[in-house]
């Protein structure tokens, strides 16, 4: 039986539940469906985790006083697992996530999982719901790392003490449009992030700060809102919760990482993909100017996956790209990145792990 490269492998056999689940595979969309069992783990002031473990899933107990709750201490992944044809189930970089998040908690003033303990934790909680995990071509089981300040704190401080959590759901397409372009609109009031800010890790609050303005762009029909820069008012950032492609002839740019934008995992993916194809990749400065201009437009997420942009508004003035269809660009690159992380054409970048 192959072993992964940390520990536990997802071949092996976990657990002793039926492998039926009584969910219809044909209609996931991205909501929670809750599944058999989560990881929790504990962190106390020396800043070591302890070993952790699976228990069925279910609520937490968090003290009123803790760190996320008062203060937002807090941050969270997202990844994927796949099923191939064959029944067994690929991860798809998930060393990417266990860097981000420690990156992250060092931002946030936390202790973080070792790379190790994160994709051993993630592998443990994938076998123990792998019944949940959707036939190829049906969807994926979206994995949740979770770590937070849970120990009690009144004044502003760290928290004493940190849970590390993993829940999964199996999920579907993030937007209702499924494969559909989306439409968005340019968000000129309010901004995701700020430069010195929290933009560029993973915190709790940087999603519950974008609420707002995707609740107003969703009452007005749309589907999401693109942010710009909050200096000069002018630069792409991201969308809510994916980073933002635009495509001129063969060239592909999309905003440069300077400390307000996340570092998507799918992001830099899609780079290395483009660049295979032969496409020219810039990550620079990306005006609105040129997103108005651009031939076709697209956004990239762990949950999004790639996600073609229909339309864009900025300023009471839309844009259509491609006549509403899926862009070849974004086509080409969407089934290259999906059949690497299903397994169905060869991993020769080392990206999955079973
Ligand atoms: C992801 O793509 O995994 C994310 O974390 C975005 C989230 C808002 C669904």
């Amino acid at each position: 039986e192959p072993v992964g490269r940390c520990g536990a492998s997802l071949a092996s056999n976990y657990t002793q539940t039926s492998e039926i689940v009584d969910l219809d595979w044909e209609n996931l969309g991205f909501g929670l469906v809750q599944t058999d069992y989560m990881y929790i783990a504990k962190c106390g002031p020396d800043g070591n985790f302890s070993a952790g473990e699976m228990v069925p899933f279910g609520p937490i107990a968090l003290n009123p006083s803790s760190g996320v709750l008062n203060y937002g201490q807090g941050l969270f992944e997202g990844l994927k697992a796949y099923r191939k044809t064959d029944g067994s189930i690929l991860l798809f970089r998930p060393e990417e996530n266990a860097l981000r998040m420690r990156t992250g908690a060092e931002r946030m003033c936390m202790p973080a999982p070792s790379v190790e303990q994160f994709v051993d934790a993630v592998k443990q909680t994938v076998l123990a719901n792998k019944r949940w995990v959707p036939p190829t071509g049906k969807g994926s089981l979206y994995i949740r790392p979770l770590l937070m300040g849970s120990g009690a704190v009144l004044g502003l401080a760290p928290a004493p003490e940190y849970t590390f959590i993993i829940f999964v759901s199996p999920v579907g397409n993030y937007f209702k449009e499924g494969l559909a372009p989306i439409n968005l609109i340019v968000e000129d009031k309010f901004h995701r992030a700020t430069p010195g800010g929290t933009g560029c890790v993973k915190t709790i609050g940087n999603y519950a700060s974008v609420l707002m303005a995707q609740k107003i762009a969703k009452e007005k029909g749309y589907s999401d809102v693109l942010y710009l820069d909050a200096v000069h008012k002018k630069y792409l950032e991201e969308v809510s919760s994916c980073n933002i492609f635009v495509v001129k002839g063969n060239v592909i740019s999309t905003p440069a990482i300077k400390g307000t934008i996340l570092p998507g995992i799918t992001r830099k993916s899609i780079i290395d993909v483009a660049l295979s194809k032969g496409f020219q990749v810039e990550e620079r400065l990306v005006s609105v100017d040129e997103l108005l201009d651009a031939d076709e437009v697209f956004c990239t997420g762990t949950a999004v996956v790639v996600s073609p942009v229909g339309s864009i508004t900025y300023q009471g003035k839309s844009v259509q790209y491609g006549h509403q269809g899926v862009g070849v660009v974004s086509q080409q690159l969407y089934t290259a990145l999906t059949s690497l992380q299903m397994g169905q054409t060869e991993d020769w970048m080392g990206w999955t792990m079973q």
